[in-house]
């Protein structure tokens, strides 16, 4: 049988919630990935280290007793973080980074920030003391059609950010157009990108041709194939700003199933699978370790793992629904073929 061994992978974007959700989803993660960045959208948002650090307890009192899984927590930027918050986390070998949400732009983003100007005093702080920004790289102006959204935050914001703080480490998460691509391939070192298995694999007709299919959305959403095939090339090229962050995100299958179903695609129970199978279509298996287990350990500043995945060349399907008690996750794939497995 055909295998696919690599050092043991990060995965550099993910979101796990708390309670029961958390408790469902954490051994996915766990099984597949030695770290992953967390994301801190929870509702209240994590914005303070003292917060971060209970969190981490919560996830790793999920993370089953045979596997070894460590957090990487991030705080939430709002327009009242201050320096000194800035300076404690710098201070804590637990939190890497802080991620900005415009206000409005995703899930959980209403305490995200309203005037990206107004905050520049902690972007100069953050570069002064090198802790990375993760952006959401969204305008939330209502006029701006859906599908634009991106390319005019790389236009505008992204531009300005990368000018004013030259020095300022800065990953653009789950990009998803040709634009911002380009933004980053033209970048400093110090821009980085995180590319999720949903828009490697997927163009929009998958939310929308044949019937509406609302576990495909997420934000940014889903573009058209070209842009899919830029996003592809990059993952694929070898080159080290382009890594791995799925953007797993889990929400009731009640929400996505509604008439105003909510953003974000599950993807944990088979994170690898998915960037396996979207590697092996671009004939390009042998650059899924570069990015997946080491670029982004790289850009973090954090040693690479030494443990090792193997994958095997064997069909199985995802089940319908992750979750027990009445709770139900319905995973990215449900009911489908895939082609890898994670032994
Ligand atoms: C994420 C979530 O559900 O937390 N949703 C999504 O569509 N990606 C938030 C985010 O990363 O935008
Ligand atoms: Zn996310």
């Amino acid at each position: 049988m055909k295998t696919l061994t690599i050092t043991k992978p990060d995965d550099w974007h993910l979101h796990v919630r708390t309670g029961a959700i958390l408790q469902t989803v954490m051994p996915h993660t766990a099984r597949q990935f030695a770290r992953a960045i967390i994301m801190p959208n929870l509702k209240p948002p994590v914005t303070s280290v003292a917060q971060a650090l209970s969190y981490r307890e919560e996830i790793l009192q999920a993370v089953p007793g045979d596997l070894d899984f460590t957090p990487l927590m991030t705080l939430y930027l709002t327009g009242s973080t201050t320096v000194e918050e800035i300076k404690k986390a710098v201070g804590s070998e637990h939190i890497h980074a802080f991620k900005l949400y415009p206000a409005g732009a995703t899930t959980n983003s209403d305490s995200g920030v309203a005037d990206i100007k107004a905050i520049y005093p902690l972007l100069a702080a953050m570069e002064r003391h090198d802790i990375p920004l993760l952006v959401h790289g969204e305008v939330t102006d209502e006029a701006c059609d859906i599908f634009d959204r991106e390319r005019a935050f790389v236009d505008t914001y992204l531009t300005d950010i990368t000018r004013d703080f030259p020095g300022l480490r800065v990953v653009v998460e789950h990009v998803t157009t040709i634009e911002a691509v380009q933004f980053v391939q033209d970048a400093g070192a110090n821009i980085a990108a995180t590319i999720t298995p949903q828009h490697l694999l997927f163009n929009r007709n998958a939310i929308l041709a044949g019937g509406i299919r609302p576990h495909h959305y997420c934000l940014p959403i889903i573009k058209r194939e070209s842009h899919r095939l830029a996003l592809v090339k990059a993952a694929t090229s070898g080159n080290p700003k382009f890594f791995l962050g799925t953007d797993s995100a889990p929400h009731l299958t009640s929400l996505k199933e509604n008439a105003c179903g909510c953003a974000g695609c599950y993807s944990a129970h088979a994170a690898l699978e998915l960037y396996s199978e979207a590697f092996e279509r671009a004939d390009a298996l042998d650059k899924l370790e570069g990015f997946a287990s080491f670029y982004g350990a790289d850009f973090y500043r954090l040693p690479r793992n030494t443990g090792t995945v193997t994958l095997e060349k064997t069909t199985w399907t995802v089940p319908p629904v992750y979750g027990e008690n009445g709770l139900s996750i319905t995973p990215l794939k449900a009911n489908e073929e895939l082609c890898w497995q994670l032994k």
